[in-house]
């Protein structure tokens, strides 16, 4: 038989010198990427207050920049469809909390009363107000929910039933685990990211690698007054730089001492908030106008590390980056 003669071609010198380089182009080299990486979006500071001051929000008989102290489900229940961008829920976890409790080890003394409590069935609670978060999310909106794991399979059922999608289970890593002596000691909550429409949803890459565990300290101040569950800022700004953008509308609907409201000034969003305990309208109200409009407020590409810082953990990567 005769072989086709294409069978016993050889390559071309030129043809191997290509594929080599396709090779080398192809070959993962630690750091690279991240050497490279720039994030989707990116606002400078006067940009940023300038998309702000000029974004106006119809949400009905509410105002933006406003809190509420009302049950959430009526007041969701009263804003117009698909008006907000994102909703960062933390609800109470139906564990019975007051917030003075000694495992806790605060001083009752600065924990506001009045905490609002699950009362009755946790899941008919949940269904209520997640059905309404999906009515009043954009397209392109994400909702971050938080919840302990006792009561996690009532708020994913509740998500799944409004027709949500849950794309990231994260955790928050935290280090005030209560003590126990036969169990491990619960040092997480569990951060739910939900969409509604997983083709348009806002997502901004702002780091190269942004794994689903985030370990971030708890702000600590002994001797301000507050409710028992006040979220550190920097966890809330992180939610609010991946899904949103300068001048978008953030609702939070159980505001506790107003961290979302905060946030969202100090980033250049607009925010709602609504919140049941009227104990707590002079925390809130002192810890929004502590904040300065956009004070927290930079470029992302700003806050990753330089190819340079890179350098020392990455010396290939920098060799190969300088010479691109
Ligand atoms: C876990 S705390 C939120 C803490 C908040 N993330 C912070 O950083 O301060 C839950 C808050 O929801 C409030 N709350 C409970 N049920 C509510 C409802 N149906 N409508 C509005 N607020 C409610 C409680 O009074 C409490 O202040």
């Amino acid at each position: 038989m005769v072989l086709p003669l294409i069978l016993n071609k050889k390559p071309l010198a030129s043809e191997i010198q290509e594929k080599t380089k396709k090779k080398r182009k192809n070959k993962y080299i630690p750091g690279l990427a991240a050497m490279k990486f720039r994030p989707d979006d990116d606002w400078s500071k006067l940009k940023a207050g300038k998309i702000h001051n000029s974004t106006l929000h119809n949400l009905g008989k509410y105002d933006d920049d406003q809190i509420y102290f009302i049950d959430c489900i009526k007041g969701m229940k009263e804003l117009p469809r698909e008006c907000i961008d994102l909703i960062i829920a933390d609800p109470p976890f139906g564990l019975d909390f007051t917030g003075k409790e000694s495992i806790y080890n605060r001083n009752s003394e600065f924990v506001i009363d009045d905490y609002g409590e699950v009362k009755g069935d946790y899941y008919n609670f949940t269904e209520s107000w997640i059905s309404e978060i999906s009515r009043i999310m954009k397209q392109t909106s994400s909702t971050y929910i938080f919840s302990g794991w006792t009561n996690l399979e009532a708020v994913l059922r509740s998500i799944r039933e409004a027709g949500l999608t849950v794309l990231n289970h994260l955790v928050w890593q935290y280090q005030f685990g209560v003590f126990t002596r036969k169990k491990f000691v619960t040092s997480h909550y569990h951060l739910l990211f939900v969409v509604k429409n997983q083709k348009k949803y806002y997502f901004n890459k702002i780091e190269h690698y942004p794994i689903d565990i985030w370990d971030i300290k708890r702000d600590y101040d002994q001797k301000k007054k507050k409710n028992g569950t006040k979220l550190p800022l920097k966890l809330i700004q992180r939610c609010i730089d991946f899904s949103t953008k300068p001048g978008d509308i953030i609702l939070d609907p159980f505001l506790g001492n107003g961290t979302t409201a905060e946030a969202a000034k100090a980033n250049y969003r607009h925010f709602i908030g609504f919140e049941m305990n009227e104990k707590l309208k002079p925390i809130i109200e002192n810890n929004i106008s502590s904040i300065e409009l956009g004070q927290d407020y930079s470029k992302y590409r700003d806050r990753l590390p330089t190819p340079e810082d890179l350098k020392r953990k990455y010396p290939l990567a920098y060799k190969i980056y300088k010479s691109i």
